[in-house]
């Protein structure tokens, strides 16, 4: 067993051995190493400032992953090279893309300056597949806010830079980085601190269940994105950390014939591609879940065991009626992953159970999907209502509905009622879907709440399954009475 966190830092290698389970790899940056290029804005994940690069070994490549050091944990580093804006220049020689941002007026006051360099910079190392037109610019800085410079000299920036071969300092010592990361791999479980407070970070299934078997009061990390706010928001002291991200096969993604299972520690970027493979919607999904640093971190599992009845996959996963695994020392059980969700804050997770991973079966031909959210912002927004629907359909008639929302109770909430009223229904009846979609009134007595009142909730909520049933009936939303009436208005049905 390994009792220090071990990263690379300018090629050498940094060794924890005594830092607080809690600690922020920001704090450990700015207060431990003096470091402060790296800013803190919002400490809470939503404004990029902090961002900063690990460059690892992932599936034999070398990735740069762009993440937020506010909300992410030191441990989290572990295995990886933290690169961060003072490393950047080359000498006297700025780095292609703080040249960049130069030519191109990209900063003003500042502030957010570092962050959007080291997110350019993830950009600049993705693979060549990513190479950037605006959209994918917009893409690697939807996690990164500027108040005063405004954004389009940030995307011309981002274009001129990463546009070409990559030439910098980090490409021409990529080989002499594999070698030093490989050896911070060493696959032994990772143990720092004592019985009463610790960080752990397990490297296999095995030893995960009986580190957690034997302390079930520890708080178990997938990314930290919502865990970090616990930390950095709510000041809570967390004694006891348990890191999934070294656990060896947790981070699997088997696509099989009718399924994909997702273990529980698959990132939301590494999610993304095989979601949109089963729906465009999913990808679209994914596209607006969070912005880059958070998706890089977060993790499925953590989605789904939060609870939140906000959580983006969960009711997309319950409308396509994934099934859930949970694990518990050597006993692994799967359920219905709606049946996971019990009450507010209560989910149906024993005392020492994780979540191991998530089955989500592909769509059949004759099964339509559409995945909807309402947020206030198109980036980094938690949804206000997020609706998912799934009809099998025969011939023109709706065969089985299958409807999940979230942010309408307080769990994400299959919509039984209104399920019940499209059942039977002619895809070409828009009396019937009118009023089936009136239904959503029986299924769901939404929350008044900073994000949207209960009033708008609902009729949000209608005009999604509007807006779904018109598509799947193959019209534009401006020819249906449904989607054309005011959702909620029961006189107009
Ligand atoms: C700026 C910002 C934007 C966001 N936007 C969105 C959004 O658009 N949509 C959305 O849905 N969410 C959003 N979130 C919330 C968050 O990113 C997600 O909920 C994310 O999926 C959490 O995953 P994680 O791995 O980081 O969880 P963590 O923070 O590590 O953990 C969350 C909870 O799950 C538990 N947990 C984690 N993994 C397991 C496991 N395998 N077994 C049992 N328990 C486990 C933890 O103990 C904790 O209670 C956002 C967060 C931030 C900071
Ligand atoms: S300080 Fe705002 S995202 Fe970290
Ligand atoms: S330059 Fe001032 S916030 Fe972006």
């Amino acid at each position: 067993m390994r009792r220090e966190i071990a990263f690379l830092r300018r090629g050498q290698p940094v060794r924890l051995s005594q830092a607080a389970p809690s600690l922020t790899l920001l704090d450990y940056l700015r207060l431990e190493e003096r470091a402060t290029g790296t800013k803190e804005g919002c400490a809470e994940g939503d404004c990029g400032a902090c961002t900063v690069v690990l460059r690892r070994v992932v599936g034999g490549e070398v990735a740069y992953q762009a993440v937020n050091s506010c909300i992410l944990l030191a441990g989290q580093a572990d295995g990886s090279e933290v690169i961060t804006v003072e490393d950047l220049a080359d000498g006297d020689r700025l780095h292609p893309v703080q040249q960049a941002m130069v030519d191109h007026h990209g900063s003003q006051c500042g502030f957010c300056t570092p962050g959007f360099v080291m997110a350019l910079f993830g950009l600049y190392h993705a693979p060549p597949s990513a190479s950037p037109d605006r959209d994918a610019v917009h893409e690697w800085i939807s996690g990164n806010l500027c108040r005063c410079t405004g954004y389009r000299p940030i995307v011309d920036a981002g274009l001129t830079a990463c546009t070409g071969a990559r030439s910098d300092q980090f490409s021409a010592n990529e080989a002499a980085a594999r070698t030093a990361l490989a050896a911070l791999d060493d696959g032994e479980d990772l143990f720092v601190g004592g019985d009463t407070r610790f960080f752990a970070a397990p490297a296999s299934i095995a030893s995960l269940a009986s580190l957690y078997l034997a302390h079930p009061d520890a708080v178990l990390v997938g990314g930290a994105t919502d865990v970090g706010l616990w930390i950095t928001k709510q000041l809570r002291d967390l004694p006891k950390i348990i890191w999934l991200g070294r656990v060896r096969g947790l981070d699997a993604i088997e696509d099989m014939d009718a399924t994909i299972n997702f273990g529980a520690t698959v990132t939301h970027e590494a999610a993304w591609p095989h979601l949109a493979s089963i729906d465009s919607d999913l990808g679209e999904l994914m596209r607006r879940f969070a912005g880059r640093q958070v998706r890089t971190a977060g993790t499925i599992g953590g989605n789904i065991a939060n609870g939140s009845p906000i959580g983006d996959t969960p009711p997309a996963l319950i409308a396509l009626g994934a099934t859930l695994t949970l694990q518990k020392g050597d006993t692994v059980r799967t359920l219905p992953l709606e049946d996971f969700f019990i009450a507010y804050g209560k989910q149906a997770r024993h005392q020492g159970e994780f979540v191991r991973a998530v089955e989500v079966p592909k769509l059949k031909p004759n099964e339509s999907f559409r995945a909807l959210k309402l947020a206030k912002r198109y980036d980094q927004d938690i949804s206000a209502v997020m609706a998912a629907v799934k009809l099998t359909v025969e011939g023109r008639h709706i065969a089985e509905a299958s409807i999940a929302y979230g942010g309408m109770a307080a769990t994400p909430k299959r919509a039984s009622a209104t399920e019940a009223a499209l059942t039977g229904l002619s895809l070409d009846d828009p009396t019937g879907l009118d009023a089936a979609v009136l239904r959503l009134a029986e299924d769901f007595s939404p929350i008044d709440d900073m994000r949207a009142s209960a009033k708008y909730r609902l009729a949000g909520a209608q005009a999604l399954l509007a807006k779904a049933l018109a598509e799947i009936g193959g019209m534009s939303s401006t020819e249906t009475r449904v989607f054309g009436r005011r959702a909620g208005d029961a006189t107009a049905a």
